[in-house]
């Protein structure tokens, strides 16, 4: 066999430990027999390779999705895998078409390995589903890949094309680091993309995003709840920013110490965005913006709002859910916003807003917007 050519370093030696253990060497084990030892790299692929994957997950220690063609209506479901298991993507995972809510993936577990191969891509074809109106009405479209319960766990190097809608969404981890992901529903932007966002992150700790590009037509990403996320070295493109939320209304209401650094936004609706619901409770501190350039930004350059109700800025603000302890620092984004947006919007709940830092934040291109309400005075409206 070919394919442990195609393996990365740590896996060739994990391979190569279980060779040297055993007497006589064997090249690696295409298909799970029941009798496999657990020490053993299995291959799957085709239109059964999703199925085979899912029964052997507890007796596969590397799983390879070698051009994995998932059926219609279901997922790709690695949701039971033993500690430390590693999953590799290799050529192009596909997906058959069903109107359903997916999602077409599910990986968890502890410790474990997720990487894309060289290459690799996995291929939501979403066309088929867009209609441009995402999850709001028309086609009923599976969400593309739940990372769910995943701790201790790395996510390096997959390449994700055209999402049906949401794309990736993190929620009960506790120590995922997702490493150089492309989220690449570009081509929706013309045919009809909707409520793609990239990754919208919940009840999760210790999540640390590096090196990711995420072209699409909603939040490159939300975090709607968690503590002590890190998102970093990314590029956000077509969708709508950079965004804390929105809090509130959901079981899990609290955002705690959350910083977005050393990332572009361009060719999107907002910068950054921290939304808080009106009339709900929960709080939000500790969130850092730092470092991020903003580019072609049509309505919001800097958007916080404890009145969002569905849609941005609606009537009165409330207090519930405070905005502490925010640092928005070193935002470039000059003649970034189009002349009918607004540089900044801040709208703030009475006493809502406080213990700010605001420091080298230059937006311009926009408009003044008018509305603003209760602004810390070390920030600009
Ligand atoms: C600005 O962004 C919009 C999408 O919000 C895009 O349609 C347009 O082509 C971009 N303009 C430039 C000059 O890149």
């Amino acid at each position: 066999m070919h394919a442990h050519k195609l393996l990365t370093s740590a896996v060739v030696a994990s391979f190569a430990a279980c060779v040297l253990a055993s007497p006589a060497p064997e090249p690696a084990i295409t298909e799970a027999p029941s009798l496999a030892k657990r020490a053993t790299t299995c291959t799957f692929s085709g239109s059964t390779g999703a199925s085979k994957a899912s029964v052997s997950q507890q007796s596969c220690s590397t799983i390879v999705l070698s051009d994995v063609a998932v059926p219609s209506g279901t997922t790709l479901d690695l949701s039971k895998l033993k500690d430390d298991t590693t999953v590799i993507f290799q050529g192009q995972t596909t997906w058959g078409y069903k109107e359903w809510s997916g999602p077409l993936l599910r990986i968890s577990g502890n410790g474990i390995t997720i990487k894309g191969d060289t290459g690799a891509s996995l291929d939501g074809q979403g066309a088929r589903w867009w209609d441009g109106e995402g999850s709001n009405g028309g086609k009923t479209k599976p969400k593309f890949f739940y990372a769910h319960d995943l701790t201790s766990s790395t996510i390096t190097d997959l390449y994700i094309y055209n999402t049906p809608v949401q794309a990736v969404s993190i929620n009960g981890c506790d120590g995922l680091t997702i490493t150089d992901m492309t989220i690449n529903n570009e081509a929706g932007d013309s045919a009809g993309g909707h409520n793609t966002d990239g990754f919208d992150i919940g009840s999760s700790n210790n999540v640390v995003i590096t090196g990711a590009n995420v072209y699409n037509q909603d939040d490159c990403v939300a975090v709607n709840s968690g503590t002590s996320i890190t998102f970093s070295g990314g590029v956000c493109s077509g969708g709508h920013g950079l965004s804390i939320g929105s809090v509130g209304g959901r079981s899990d209401n609290t955002v705690d110490t959350v910083t977005f650094k050393d990332s572009k936004v361009k060719d999107s609706t907002n910068g950054i965005r921290i939304k808080a619901r009106k009339d709900e409770t929960g709080s939000i501190t500790g969130v850092t913006y730092s470092g991020i350039t903003l580019q072609n930004i049509t309505k919001y350059g800097v958007l916080i709002e404890q009145n969002y109700d569905g849609g941005d800025l609606k009537g009165d603000p409330t207090s519930g859910i405070p905005i502490t302890d925010l640092t928005v620092k070193d935002i470039s984004g000059t003649s970034a916003v189009s002349s009918s947006g607004y540089n900044y919007a801040i709208v703030c709940g009475s006493g809502a807003c406080s213990d700010w830092t605001w420091s080298n934040v230059k937006v311009s291109g926009g408009k003044t917007y008018g509305s603003c309400q209760n602004v810390p005075s070390v920030a600009s409206c």
